[in-house]
This record gives structure tokens, C-alpha cells and sequence, in this order.
């Protein structure tokens, strides 16, 4: 993560237009710091990180030290909870899972508007999680291979071909992280959910995207984070990639509508497939 220079770019960038010259501000989630540091670089204010790893929030703190932030305080804790003293002007939290909401940004950011109603600025603002249909040798190649072991038959004479329908199907809800290099775009991108973030309480979603009438063979799922007012984040196939790789998932024969939810109280995103009505 230190090294995606995408990733640390834009939210410099984003910090760059969005704090004031005194601001105080929050890192929330600071890791190793590193989003704390360049906040510094913006303020003459007081910049709080917080950790809640103990061993981390501990070398975050060295690496300030060693690096004369004076201004930069560690504090190891729960941020929603931990005590930081003055209420902060600008939260910073890249708390981003590889679909969106997996390590709770929404959550967090709500926790904090609750507790620091004063806030002026939220970095990321927004988060939009988005399906694009899109036909790609790779998704191809996955089916193929996946398809290919179950055809064989098994030792012992065991025989799965009655069942390669249920093997696509399986196959279609797995979330595939990879470099999409040879995607085409097959249909427009649906919004599956867009987080205000401060204000969204609850990351939960369920959406459904009709493929009917595209070629699609694969639907890639993607982020777009709004960082600033003309600063942006996403995890698009088309856009500089980050380690945050590339999503998607196989269409298997026949479907047509695919179901995607995330249940945060078990950190899951699902895709459902369905050949004929919603389901
Ligand atoms: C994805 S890392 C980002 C680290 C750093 N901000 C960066 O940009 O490189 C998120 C960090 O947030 C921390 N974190 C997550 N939830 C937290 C919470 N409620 N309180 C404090 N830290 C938290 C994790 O332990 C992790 O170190």
C-alpha cells in the first residue's frame, strides 16, 4: 500500500485541496502514518492519527519521531472510542476494502460524524461500488480451465458432467481478483450503491443488473472514491492500477441477472445468478 503511488498520490492531492492552513485533523485508520505525515504538510494544526493495532500504531509513532512530525500525534486505539482531545476539522481515513466497504469506511465515518458533528470534510467524501459488463478472454480462459477439470473424468470412475451446470453457477459467485488487461466494455456500468460517507449508517446493499441482450461475459466490479472536490480514486480496469487489483465475476452460460449484495456483518460481498425472472 505504501508503494501504490496512485493510491498515496491522489489522496495527497485530495488532502492538498481540502485542508485548510489550521485544520485539525484526524487520520483515522493511519496505519504507519503515512496519511497523517502528508496531512502535516497542509496545516499548521494539530494532525492525530489513530491505530488500533498496538505494534503498529507503535511504529507509526517511531517513524514520526525519527522524522521530527512534532506535530503529528499517534494515538493507539479504537478511533471511534479512543480519546484524540480537540474535535477535528478534517477526517482522512483510507479504510477502503477491494470492493469498497469491505474494512468499514461506511461504518467508521458514520461512527465519526456521530461523535464530531463539527467536521467540515470527510477524505474520501463518497464511495460508489459499480458493475460493468464486459467480455474478456480471461474470464474465458477461468471458465474453460475451471469447466475442463470437472469434464475429466475422476479417479474411481467419478463423474461430475450432470453437474457442470451447478460448477458455472458456483463458479459465477466466486469474486475474481486479477489484472483485467484485455476487458472490453459490453454494456454500461450500474451503480450497485453509492455511500455518502458521514452520513451512510448502514454499508448493506442488494442489487440486481440485467445482462439480457449483452455479450457480456464477465461483470467487473469496480470502486470510484471521491477524495476531493476534483481529486478521484477508482479501481477501474481502465484507470492507473492500484493494489487494490482489478474485480470480477465469470457469467456463467444462460444467466442472465446477476444479484450482488454485501452484508457487512459478515464482511461479504455475494453475486447470485439467475437465468430467467428477479430473484
Ligand atoms: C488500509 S490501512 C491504511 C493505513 C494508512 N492510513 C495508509 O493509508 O497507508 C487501514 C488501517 O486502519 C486501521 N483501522 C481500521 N479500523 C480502525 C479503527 N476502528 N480504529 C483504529 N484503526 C483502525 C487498520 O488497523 C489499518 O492499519
Amino acid at each position: 500500500m505504501l508503494a501504490d503511488a496512485v493510491r498515496v498520490t491522489a489522496f495527497r492531492n485530495a488532502l492538498a485541496e481540502v485542508i485548510e492552513c489550521d485544520d485539525r485533523v484526524l487520520d483515522a485508520g493511519t496505519g504507519p502514518g503515512i496519511l497523517a505525515a502528508i496531512a502535516a504538510e497542509f496545516t499548521s494544526g494539530p494532525v492525530v492519527g489513530v491505530e488500533y493495532f498496538a505494534d503498529t500504531a507503535a511504529f507509526a509513532a517511531s517513524a514520526a519521531h525519527a522524522s521530527a512530525l512534532e506535530r503529528v500525534r499517534i494515538v493507539q486505539g479504537d478511533v471511534t472510542r479512543v480519546d484524540i482531545g480537540d474535535p477535528p476539522d478534517v477526517v482522512v481515513s483510507e479504510t477502503i476494502g477491494a470492493l469498497g466497504p469491505e474494512e468499514n469506511i461506511v461504518g467508521l465515518t458514520y461512527a465519526l460524524r456521530q461523535r464530531f458533528p463539527q467536521v467540515r470534510a470527510f477524505v474520501p467524501s463518497r464511495l460508489r461500488v459499480l458493475a460493468e459488463p464486459v467480455v474478456s478472454d480471461e474470464a474465458d480462459r477461468l471458465t474453460a480451465s475451471v469447466i475442463g477439470a470437472f469434464s475429466r473424468l475422476q479417479p474411481g470412475g467419478l463423474s461430475f458432467e450432470e453437474l457442470l451446470p451447478e460448477v458455472e453457477l458456483a463458479l459465477g459467485s466466486q469474486i475474481v481478483t486479477t489484472r483485467l488487461a484485455d476487458a472490453m466494455p459490453a454494456g454500461a456500468p450500474h451503480t450497485l450503491v453509492e455511500y455518502k460517507l458521514g452520513e451512510t449508517s448502514d454499508a448493506d446493499f442488494r442489487c440486481t443488473v440485467d445482462l439480457g441482450g449483452s455479450a457480456a461475459n464477465a461483470v467487473h466490479l469496480y470502486f470510484e472514491a471521491v477524495l476531493g472536490p476534483t481529486i478521484g480514486l477508482s479501481s477501474h480496469r481502465t484507470k492507473p492500477f492500484t493494489h487494490w487489483s482489478h474485480s470480477y465475476v465469470a457469467r456463467p452460460s444462460g444467466a442472465r441477472y446477476a444479484t450482488f449484495s454485501y452484508k457487512h456483518a459478515a464482511r461479504r460481498f455475494s453475486c447470485r445468478w439467475a437465468a430467467g425472472s428477479r430473484y
